[in-house]
């Protein structure tokens, strides 16, 4: 691919041939073009960084800095783990060991200045072609607000926990429709070959009224889902490899009959959470058919347990296509879906869940390579945490 050249790359090319007078006028013209581009950047009420792989801050603008709590003085010094306690194990990484080089997405709770919710992306990027300087743009919005207003919802909200059960019921019944959608318009085709009698033509009326009341069913569950609101959960103390293996052994077969391998390892210690049985089941189940669906005969999905003094981190690595960086920031969105018969509320229900309990979702991707979604839940001997209205 050539390149196209830029005015600055034409004007560099030819550098040595500038007298004192136009070096100066370059210099001037790019000092305003940089403070052009900072004013837009400071101006920005996103968080924007810049890190190399092992978390140095090397550009933050005023959004960023004010997050983060970093003074102008400390970037190109700062380390991001060093900012953001719980960031580093978040992303899975050992001390010392560099940035993956996959787009990441992850919410996180910042203590300091203030206490904060903010979702963070990780895109990484390469000045040049060929440039063995791996960088990162780290993207931050504050959602403190949708999470407080989402926390009052569930509070608020005490209609009985059976909704959250039928709201994973609506959710599958999808695919039944679906199936049943294709199946009358077959035997509609298969009808209209036939010779025309009074009794096709009562079939064919009949098929008319399953086919309506087919597109009303899918109407009443797809606007259902939008409706409810996840329910405060119920909560016992479970062990999350225990309710795993239920899962599991429910699409074993599918898994099989297309050709996947499934290993779960426990590092450590059993993954011991306060959390609502039911609710876990079907973040697990969400997760794992996604795995399924993005991977081909032969894909392996891992799931990974680990913990630390606080948190229980569950890992779903898949082999599958990846997610697009320009498709990162949707995929939590309900109905946002790239497949033909998706609803595009998996992953939302997944997030609405673990924020419930007081965890997080984060997702790991390399497009071609495969996809890590991250399960993070406080341990069950640490209180929940709501924030204060
Ligand atoms: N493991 C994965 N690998 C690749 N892409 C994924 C993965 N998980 C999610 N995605 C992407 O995120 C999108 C949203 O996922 P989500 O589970 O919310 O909806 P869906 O799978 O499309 O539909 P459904 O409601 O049936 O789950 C998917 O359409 C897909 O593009
Ligand atoms: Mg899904």
């Amino acid at each position: 691919m050539v390149k196209k050249e830029s005015y600055l790359d034409r004007v560099l090319g030819r550098i040595e041939t500038l007298d004192a007078t136009n070096l100066a006028n370059l210099a001037q013209k790019l000092a305003r073009e940089r403070s052009y581009l900072e004013t837009i950047f400071n101006t920005a009420l996103e968080g924007i960084l810049v890190v190399d792989e092992d978390g140095e801050v090397r550009y933050a603008n005023e959004s960023g800095r004010r997050m983060i709590g970093l003074k102008e003085s400390d970037m190109g010094s700062a380390i991001l783990w060093r900012l953001i306690p719980g960031l580093r194990d978040s992303l899975g990484l050992e001390e010392g060991e560099p940035l993956r080089d996959s787009i990441s997405s992850r919410e996180l709770e910042l203590t300091y200045p203030e206490q904060r919710y903010v979702r963070m992306y990780f895109l990484p990027f390469k000045e040049s072609e060929g440039d063995e300087d791996k960088q990162f743009v780290v993207m931050l919005s504050d959602i403190t607000s949708e999470k407080i207003s989402k926390e009052e919802t569930i509070e608020s909200e005490k209609i009985a926990s059976i909704l959250l059960l039928a709201a994973g019921v609506a959710h599958e019944l999808g695919n039944p429709l679906n199936s049943l959608t294709i199946h009358l318009q077959l035997m509609e085709r298969t009808l209209s070959k036939l010779e025309a009698s009074p009794s096709s033509e009562k079939l064919s009326n009949s098929l008319q009224v399953c086919r309506g009341e087919v597109d009303r069913l899918d109407g009443i569950i797809k606007n259902f889902l939008e409706a409810i609101r996840p329910q405060e959960p119920d909560f016992q103390i479970l062990d999350l490899s225990l309710v795993l293996e239920e899962v599991l052994e429910v699409v074993g077969s599918e898994l099989n009959d297309r050709g996947i391998t499934v290993e779960v390892e426990v590092v450590s210690e059993a993954p011991i959470v306060r959390a609502d049985r039911n609710q876990m089941k079907q973040v697990f189940f969400n997760l794992i058919k996604n795995a399924m669906e993005a991977m081909r005969p032969g894909g392996a999905l891992k799931i990974v347990s680990r913990a630390d003094e606080e948190k229980i981190y569950l890992r779903f690595g898949d082999s599958g296509s990846g997610i697009r960086q320009s498709e990162l920031s949707r995929v939590f969105q309900p109905y946002h879906t790239t497949k033909k018969t998706g609803s595009g509320l998996g992953l939302m229900i997944v997030q609405r869940i673990m924020r419930g309990h007081g965890g997080l979702v984060g997702i790991d991707s390399q497009e071609g390579v495969g996809t890590v979604v991250t399960l993070e839940l406080p341990k069950r001997n640490r209180k929940i945490r709501m924030l204060e209205g």
